[in-house]
């Protein structure tokens, strides 16, 4: 079986490529390295120990992404290729709204012409919008999104959905990731922000190496057990691994499924902290800031779906998050190198 990561460079998709090749998937990257470089890749093929193709490309050009198709006949798609920084979209939606709806239009054109009919597509918890009830399920209807790029995420789900009434033999997994932290225990692989990290995690650990004084908390005042906000922390490897079994059950079920990807557990942002200071003991200087617009208070997963559908369920544990998430950045306090 041969899968296609469009977008595989980046964070998720690295550390996918290597969960699908240890599941005996032949592994092909698109990517036009937009915010990612071709040392990840070298190093994934150094992990699983043979060569990955990867084509330059924009996953939008249609005649690029449709040679691919051709000379590799692939029988699996997971598709990441999008913009995801949720402030950057709030300074120029048009670009996100046009990079990440192309991407999957374009990769839905091809992939009818091409016959191939499995997608796995990356979406976010964010599009639940402001929760009303929790843990999140996903017979929940999508809400009111905070930004340019939630909407990008609600607006490709709702494409993928109409794509799947019109078309009985496409196969879609719409995945809703929630916060995936972590890294690959190798530490070779890991999240290679660009300029000041938008996330928690990324800039937790660059506070630990002391590439930057200190962190700051958006809002204590939360109605939360700390005032500080809760999220559903995922492992990336878990994550990664949730992939393998998405695309395995898209190869035996026509239709549009979607699954929550999270561990079903809510930490909070102080809880955090004090686990990653814990547990690799190392200080994390903190100051609190005021709250960040767009956060919601407190954001968790109903976990169950992708354990009944896929067999799936989060293995590892917060201690592995803060260890894995250090070990990736004392190894690679600049990320990786240019090429
Ligand atoms: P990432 O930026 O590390 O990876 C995305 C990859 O797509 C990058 O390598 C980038 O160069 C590539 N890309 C972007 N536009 C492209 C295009 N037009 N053509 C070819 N390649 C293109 O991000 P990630 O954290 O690995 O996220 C992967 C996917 O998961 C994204 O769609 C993101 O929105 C989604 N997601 C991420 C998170 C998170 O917290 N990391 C949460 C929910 C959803
Ligand atoms: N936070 C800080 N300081 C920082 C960075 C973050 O206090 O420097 C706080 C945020 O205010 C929030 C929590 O840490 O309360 C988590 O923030 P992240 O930016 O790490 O994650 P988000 O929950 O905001 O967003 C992430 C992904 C989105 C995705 C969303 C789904 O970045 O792509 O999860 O829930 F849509």
């Amino acid at each position: 079986m041969k899968v296609l990561l469009a977008g595989g460079a980046g964070y998720i998709g690295t550390h996918t490529a290597v969960e699908m090749a240890a599941a005996g998937y032949d592994v092909v990257i698109a990517d036009n390295f937009y915010n990612s470089k071709p040392e990840a890749v070298r190093r994934v093929e150094a992990l699983v120990g043979k060569k990955i193709p990867c084509y330059l490309l924009d996953v939008a050009n249609k005649k690029q992404l449709s040679e691919v198709f051709e000379k590799e006949k692939i029988d699996v798609v997971v598709h990441f290729a999008g913009l995801k920084a949720v402030g950057e979209s709030t300074r120029i939606p048009v670009a996100y709204y046009r990079n990440n709806l192309d991407t999957t239009l374009t990769l839905l054109e091809v992939m009818q012409e091409q016959g191939c009919r499995r997608l796995i597509f990356s979406s976010s918890a964010t599009v639940y919008g402001e929760p009303e009830k929790l843990p999140l399920v996903e017979t929940m209807k999508p809400g009111f999104c905070a930004s340019p790029y939630g909407w990008t995420k609600w607006m490709i789900e709702q494409i993928l959905r109409d794509a799947c009434k019109a078309e009985p033999d496409l196969s879609v997994v719409l995945l809703r990731y929630f916060n995936p932290i972590g890294a690959h225990e190798s530490g070779t692989i890991g999240e290679d922000p660009q300029g000041i990290p938008n996330n928690l995690f990324p800039y937790i650990a660059q506070v630990a190496v002391g590439k930057r004084p200190k962190l700051s908390i958006f809002g204590n005042d939360y109605p939360t057990k700390d005032g500080t906000c809760v999220r559903d922390y995922i492992h990336v490897v878990d994550l990664a691994k949730g992939h393998v079994k998405a695309a395995a059950y898209a190869m035996e079920h026509d239709g549009l499924e979607t699954i929550n990807l999270g561990t079903g557990v809510g930490y909070s942002v102080l809880e955090m902290v004090q686990a990653f200071e814990r547990i690799n003991g190392v200080p994390i200087p903190f100051e609190f800031a005021p709250r960040r617009p767009g956060d919601v208070p407190e954001c968790y997963a109903d976990a169950s779906k992708a354990k009944e559908l896929l067999g799936w369920e989060a293995e590892k544990t917060l201690e592995d998050m803060c260890r894995d998430t250090y070990r990736w950045q004392s190894m690679n306090p600049q990320g990786y190198p240019e090429s």
